[in-house]
């Protein structure tokens, strides 16, 4: 390694997820059968993608943990909560994502993992009725609750580092309030006065994690961390957050597609995205209240690509769609259909169509073990806020929309971003301009 000002990763990373269900599961499977080698960890930026540095004569290509510090997979211990009591085990195998000759080799490891009792307000998530569920007097003892938690889980497995990362159900919509959601102080008298309408429980945890100087990453559309109050807190403990939702089937594809018609300035007329999902996800998105969370997450994508302000003769008017139906028979196994209507020459229309049969879990796991291991490489860096280089891994970046700041969706855009911040945590010059 150059010279990477970042502290080294010694030490075990604890990373705590919130939720056990089929995204939980299959990342800690997979890094348990990784570590043992008898699985690959396909899709994962962290263990496969090389950046270059250095130029001319000096170029080279090198993968990340030979940039900077990255912590081992075989250093990291999980641990959970989750409405549900059974433990990851029962849950990777009751999520069918995985084949038994999957998990079996690791299930000693994974029956270990059990879930502590969840920070959980059923109005948030009504499809849900487990009973693994903490009794708390106020939405400020659920966070005091979640940092007992956070301690206990530190000292029980030695940890020297812990990172949290939400992987539960998507909450109801939680519209950003500017009485409460703006200052700190607010936030904390809401909590304290119980505030269960504008508090979240995943406000809850983020706010503990953050207090017990541990990064916070944001896996569902949750609002959570997106709020001045958050980023305060993030500031005053000097600690890395990042969200909002893993970027893992329909929306992926969208931004890296939609910069090929973005680029060869073709107009666009309309956008139809539909899915079918029949996994617990889906069963709470089913919930209109929770599907207008994940439909706000995924209609930003596209307007901070192809930009009306920018191209008005191509984009001042397209008709995007989202849509998701919760399906049984397909458990994790998606499928999404986007219809796109493109107009070119003398503005003849034309049609794209893409159908993904694609593996929500699997998709999303090498997600959830790239955003953990950069946000701890973030944390040993010595930055704090939210951290957009990590945008490439998320549907609905965070960024200051206080300040007028959009959000980077463009895949390649978001891409250059995070090599040059492993560029520069790495001591090399970040050079690669985003234009
Ligand atoms: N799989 C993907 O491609 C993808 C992409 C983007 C976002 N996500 C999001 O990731 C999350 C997890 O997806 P999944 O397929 O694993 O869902 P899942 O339903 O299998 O698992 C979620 C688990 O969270 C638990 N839970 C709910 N509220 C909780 C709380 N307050 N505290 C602790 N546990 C709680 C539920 O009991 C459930 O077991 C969802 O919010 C989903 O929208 C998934």
């Amino acid at each position: 390694m150059k010279n990477s000002n970042v502290k080294p990763a010694e030490g075990k990373l604890g990373i705590m997820v919130v939720g056990n269900g089929a995204v939980a599961t299959t990342f800690m499977t997979g890094v348990l059968m990784a570590r043992r080698g008898l699985a690959k960890p396909i899709g994962s930026m962290t263990q496969y993608d090389k950046v270059r540095v250095g130029r001319g004569a000096d170029k080279k290509y090198l993968h990340y943990s030979d940039i900077v510090p990255l912590a081992n997979l075989n250093d990291i211990v999980f641990g959970c909560w989750d409405v549900y009591p059974q433990n990851a085990y029962q849950s990777a195998v009751y999520a069918e994502v995985l084949k038994r000759e999957d998990i079996e080799p690791v299930r000693e490891e994974l029956e270990k993992i059990v879930p502590m009792p969840a920070a959980f307000d059923k109005n948030y998530a009504k499809r849900l009725d487990g009973d693994n569920v903490k009794q708390c007097s106020n939405r400020w003892d659920m966070m005091e609750q979640l940092r007992q938690d956070i301690r206990n889980f530190k000292s029980a497995q030695q940890c020297d580092r812990v990172v949290v990362l939400w992987a539960a159900s998507t909450e109801i919509y939680v519209p950003v309030d500017e009485q409460v959601h703006y200052h700190l102080s607010d936030l904390e008298a809401a909590m304290k006065a119980d505030d269960r309408e504008h508090v979240a429980p995943s406000m809850c945890y983020a706010y503990a994690a953050l207090v017990e100087g541990c990064p916070f990453v944001m896996g569902a559309p949750n609002t959570t961390v997106d709020i001045p109050a958050m980023w305060e807190l993030a500031e005053k403990t000097q600690m890395p957050i990042a969200g909002k939702d893993f970027k893992t089937g329909q929306t992926l594809v969208k931004s890296g597609f939609a910069p090929i018609i973005g680029t060869r300035c073709l107009g666009l007329e309309g956008w139809f995205s539909t899915n079918i999902l029949g996994n617990r996800d889906g069963l709470v998105l089913d919930e209109p209240q929770n599907f207008r969370t994940k439909e706000v997450s995924k209609l930003s994508t596209l307007e901070t690509i192809l930009k009306a302000d920018e191209q008005p003769e191509l984009y001042s008017d397209y008709y995007h769609k989202v849509r998701i139906n919760y399906y049984p028979p397909r458990n994790d196994n998606k499928e999404s259909w986007d219809n796109i209507d493109i107009r070119g020459w003398m503005g003849y229309p034309m049609q794209i169509k893409i159908n993904f049969l694609c593996r929500d879990s699997i998709l999303a796991a090498p997600v959830c073990l790239d955003l953990c291991l950069l946000i701890d490489l973030a944390q040993r860096a010595g930055r704090c806020g939210t951290q957009r280089f990590l945008s490439f891994f998320l549907k609905s970046p965070m960024h200051d929309y206080t300040r007028g700041e959009e959000a980077v969706n463009h895949l390649y855009r978001q891409h250059t971003m995070l090599k040059n911040a492993i560029r520069e945590m790495g001591g090399y010059e970040a050079d690669e301009e985003i234009d």
